[in-house]
């Protein structure tokens, strides 16, 4: 199997303290149990990835114990025991197992390694293979492999809990940390625009973190019943969250947005004209590209903004996640100038 990492917030301590820290963010239930502490700076130091910063530190706090917080790195621990044969990963997604079909396997395998899993790990109640993606709503054809026939779960990334149906709208764990990074970055006060929300997971980790109006556009009506009913479960929300089922084409806003998220990597550029016609000046757009070379969009990204008069300074470039042995996601935080030149630190 291979090795995983992901971002999540983090608490530093001096080595010596590390011990005294890890009882007790244990006792306090803040440890993020699916990711591995690590020592830093040859030993000195020792990052906790936790699962609220803000409780943790405080804690901390109470009890006069020197820390940071942090964003870190960290290496996934394995859980699930180690599958023989073709079929090597899957996801988990709630109590659902999701397998995707590669070149080589033949179901067969799919369907052994499924029960395999599914045997191991009581929690997990079904299991499906996950074949091509169709439309733009990018709603995968399922195989039952093993298990319950359901499809409908709750997933859980931070203190978030996301309503997900793998056969009606798109949902893929692997953006947790990307979904956290942008919440942590929004400020209290935002107007904040997701043109393609899907389940709506951006707006969810905005509002229960940011006293934020977050809109979630989607043409798919399924995304947004979801989004709901995660509305619903995830009790006091700091934000607003308004769903609007709507092509992010034909958008009909008379208001301008201090932060735009566009997460739709294989179309997301298309998409740029309307962001610029409505995003504040000194506003931000986060844009989401599926590419094998990130260079050549970062040209393409400026010259698209110049034409519609929209002027960027690039914040970062960051690589979301693999997708194919030769293309990655990744995304490009762009603040916009109105009246300023396109520059690339
Ligand atoms: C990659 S998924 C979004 C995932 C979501 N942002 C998340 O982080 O979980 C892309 C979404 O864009 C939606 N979509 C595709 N074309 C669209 C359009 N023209 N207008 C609005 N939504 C669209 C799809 O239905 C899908 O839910």
């Amino acid at each position: 199997m291979e090795e995983t990492y992901s971002e999540s917030e983090a608490i530093r301590v001096e080595a010596r303290l590390a011990e005294r820290v890890r009882r007790l963010l244990r006792k306090y239930s803040l440890l993020n149990t699916r990711l591995k502490p690590k020592s830093t700076e040859g030993g000195k130091y020792v990052v906790f990835p936790i699962v609220n910063s803000e409780k943790a530190s405080s804690i901390l706090e109470d009890f006069d114990i020197p820390h940071e917080v942090v964003i870190d790195t960290f290496q996934a621990i394995k859980k699930a025991k180690r599958l023989r044969g073709p079929v090597k990963s899957y996801k988990v997604v709630g109590d659902i197992v999701v397998f995707s079909r590669r070149a080589g396997p033949p179901i067969d395998a799919y369907i052994e390694a499924a029960k395999k899993v599914l045997e191991d790990n009581p929690r997990l109640k079904a299991a499906w293979l996950k074949m091509e993606t169709f439309g733009e709503e990018r709603i995968p054809k399922l195989i039952h492999l093993a298990g319950a026939m359901k499809t409908e779960t709750v997933a859980k990334e931070y203190e978030i809990y996301l309503a997900v149906d793998i056969a009606k709208a798109y949902y893929n764990p692997r953006l947790a940390a990307e979904h956290y990074r942008i919440a942590e970055l929004v400020n209290d006060g935002e107007v904040v625009l997701d043109m393609f929300t899907g389940i709506g997971a951006f707006p969810l980790h905005i509002a229960k973190r940011k006293e934020a109006v977050v809109y979630g556009i989607d043409v798919n009506l399924e995304g947004l019943l979801l989004a709901s009913k995660s509305m619903k479960i995830n009790k006091k929300l700091k934000g607003i969250i308004i769903l609007i089922n709507a092509d992010a084409g034909k958008l009909p806003f008379k208001i301008q947005f201090d932060r735009i998220i566009m997460n739709l990597p294989r179309n997301s550029k298309q998409f740029l004209y309307q962001a610029c016609k409505y995003v504040k000046d000194n506003g931000i757009i986060h844009i989401y590209l599926l590419t094998d070379y990130i260079e050549v969009e970062l040209e393409d990204i400026m010259k698209i903004m110049l034409k519609e008069d929209c002027k960027v300074q690039i914040e970062k470039v960051k690589k979301v996640l693999d997708y194919s042995p030769s293309q990655s996601i990744y995304v490009i935080d762009l603040r916009v100038k109105k009246n300023g030149e396109n520059t690339h630190e």
